[in-house]
């Protein structure tokens, strides 16, 4: 693949190929080992249309354990704000020649859009509104992995706002395409349309939902994407939704509790289960964030030098 615009486009043998070099990183990195030089010589780019803390550090850091020249662009202090527009940007960029684009964008499908119109340059989709966030989704595969020893015949439970997140969305493709019991608990002004059709299993009450699952995975609620439309009360939605102790009881008694941050705690979990080193893998999610992302552009890479050898003895590409 030239890009990493979602998991949709992935193969399992691709989704397998990244995780198992993102195992290697992982290791690496907890052994305090040097990265390498993969990125070596190439200028990576990372442009946030939205905030973050978790993805666009991690890209950095990743990024820079590889050998790469990394450029946050600020873009609160950028063209863009006084109304450039995306393709106009996409356009300087290319005058510039980055080989690695990282994008988060509150449109869906802007990340695509921008991977069309620049040349020789690989794209990689940070977020892009309610559509996907596809490295997010395989930090959560590896961390799953290693923490169950395999990523295949699992009941896994995604909980909350279902509706408005990314997150969900490439979750449930990544963990579909792996042959995984997916069950979406959520109340029912929080659960997309048609959603079933994805091959899930819909519930709109915890207690039914968590039965014997091995993996939890928790939603904030995306208050920023619900347009004016029904917002629940907190307490209220802790109450019915909010994971804590008791909830958790009717899970299996070695799941692990997972959250893609940032977390709202005593909203969506209580803040003892987030902690609880026993069963929360949370921290273990940020540390994986860096291995896959590191994975990602390492393979991104060798396609593009690949791509660009191949274009220097003219063939076509
Ligand atoms: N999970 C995630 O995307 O977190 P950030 O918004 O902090 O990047």
């Amino acid at each position: 693949q030239p890009h990493l615009l979602g998991i949709e486009p992935l193969h399992p043998v691709e989704i397998t190929t990244l995780l198992d070099l993102a195992d290697t990183y992982a290791e690496r990195n907890r052994k305090g080992l040097p990265g390498g030089d993969a990125l070596r010589g190439l200028t990576q780019v990372n442009m946030f249309f939205e905030p973050s803390t978790r993805t666009q550090s991690s890209f950095e850091i990743a990024g820079k354990k590889l050998g790469a020249e990394v450029m946050n662009m600020g873009i609160a202090a950028s063209s863009v704000k006084k109304g450039e527009t995306l393709i106009d940007t996409a356009l300087t960029l290319n005058a510039m020649r980055p080989d690695l684009l990282v994008v988060r964008h509150p449109m869906s499908g802007a990340v695509d859009l921008l991977a069309q119109k620049l040349q020789n340059c690989a794209v990689l989709n940070a977020g892009d509104g309610r559509h996907e966030h596809p490295t997010q989704a395989l930090l959560d595969a590896l961390t799953i992995r290693r923490a169950k020893g395999r990523l295949h015949r699992l009941s896994i439970a995604i909980c909350g706002d279902i509706a408005h997140s990314r997150v969900a969305r490439s979750n449930i493709l990544l963990l579909h395409k792996m042959e995984n019991r997916i069950r979406l608990v959520a109340p029912p002004t929080l659960m997309p349309p048609g959603i079933d059709a994805f091959g899930c299993e819909v519930f709109h009450d915890m207690e039914e939902g968590l039965q014997g699952v091995d993996v939890v995975m928790m939603l904030r609620l995306q208050r920023e994407r619900m347009d004016g439309g029904f917002v629940p009360s907190e307490r209220e939605y802790f109450h019915r939704y909010g994971l804590d102790a008791e909830k958790l009881g009717h899970a299996a008694p070695d799941a692990i509790v997972m959250h893609p941050g940032p977390m709202n705690r005593g909203v969506e979990i209580d803040g003892t289960i987030a902690d609880d080193i026993n069963r929360s893998v949370i921290q273990t999610q940020v540390e994986m964030g860096v291995a896959v992302r590191m994975a990602a552009m390492d393979l991104l890479a060798q396609n593009l030098r690949a791509t660009r050898g191949r274009a220097a003895l003219g063939e076509e590409v």
